[in-house]
């Protein structure tokens, strides 16, 4: 199977897609933003750390997020494929992972970068939903359970992350742009970047991801 690595602003759908993807590959999603949510709920020395820095909207420092990825990625389950969703976000986490690629056998192939107009990430951020338990999004107006409140996949309570606010995504939009949007030209560089609009909703979306995973040369 393949390693890769879902790009994109917040909203785009990394999420969405992730989930979809992990169902029919049957690789680990390794979400760096869950990780993190999962040791605030858990109110660990890094979860403690984490939401300083989550709940305004900033980054996570690169030494504490590349040392959590290095480790969760030597991990047995990784060894036949892996999914980022939300790693690397700098060019020095990228940097890393090309090096913890190398040192562990296991380097990235596919880097599918997830698009969508700033309007429209602002609908999709300002209406989301999340499973408490297992993460999977959902959103208000387009994309709800089938039971009001209750996750389809787990049963997981459904709740407004804290970060979803609109003074906190406009951090994480600065962010992006400044820190996340050079990387498309790193991975073209190395001839792995390939485009989702994910405007065409989240079932095309699929299918187009789909399509360039099982196209590209992986392991
Ligand atoms: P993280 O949890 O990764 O948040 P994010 O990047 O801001 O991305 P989101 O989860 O908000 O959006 P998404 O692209 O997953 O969209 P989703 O699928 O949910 O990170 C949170 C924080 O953790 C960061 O701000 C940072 O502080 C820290 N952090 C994490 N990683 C870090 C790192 N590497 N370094 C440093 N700090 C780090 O979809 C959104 C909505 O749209 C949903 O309602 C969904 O139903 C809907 N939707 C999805 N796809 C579609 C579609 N195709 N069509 C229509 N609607 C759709
Ligand atoms: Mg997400």
């Amino acid at each position: 199977m393949c390693n890769i690595i879902l790009l994109g602003p917040p909203g785009a759908g990394k999420g969405t897609l992730a989930k979809q993807l992990i169902s029919v590959y049957n690789i680990p999603h390794i979400s760096t933003g869950d990780m993190f949510r999962e040791a605030i709920k858990d109110g660990t020395p890094l979860g403690r750390l984490a939401a300083s820095y989550i709940n305004e909207g900033h980054l996570v420092p690169d030494e504490v997020t590349i040392s959590l990825v290095r480790e969760r990625l030597s991990q047995k389950d990784c060894e036949h494929g892996y999914l980022l969703d939300g790693f690397p976000r700098t060019l020095p986490q990228a940097e890393a992972l090309d090096t913890i690629g190398k040192d562990l056998k296991r380097p990235i192939r596919v880097v599918i970068n997830i698009t969508a107009d700033e309007e429209e990430l602002v609908r999709r951020i300002s209406g989301r939903r999340v499973c408490r338990k297992c993460g999977t999004p959902y959103h208000i107006d387009t994309m709800r359970p089938k039971e009001e409140g209750v996750c389809d996949a787990c049963g997981g309570e459904i709740y407004q992350r804290k970060d979803d606010t609109k003074e906190s995504l406009l951090v994480r939009l600065n962010h992006y742009y400044a820190d996340t949007k050079p990387l498309e030209d790193y991975y073209a560089k190395h001839g792995v970047l390939y485009e989702v609009d994910s405007t065409v909703g989240p079932k095309k979306s699929l299918k187009i991801a789909q399509k360039i995973i099982e196209g590209a040369k992986c392991d």
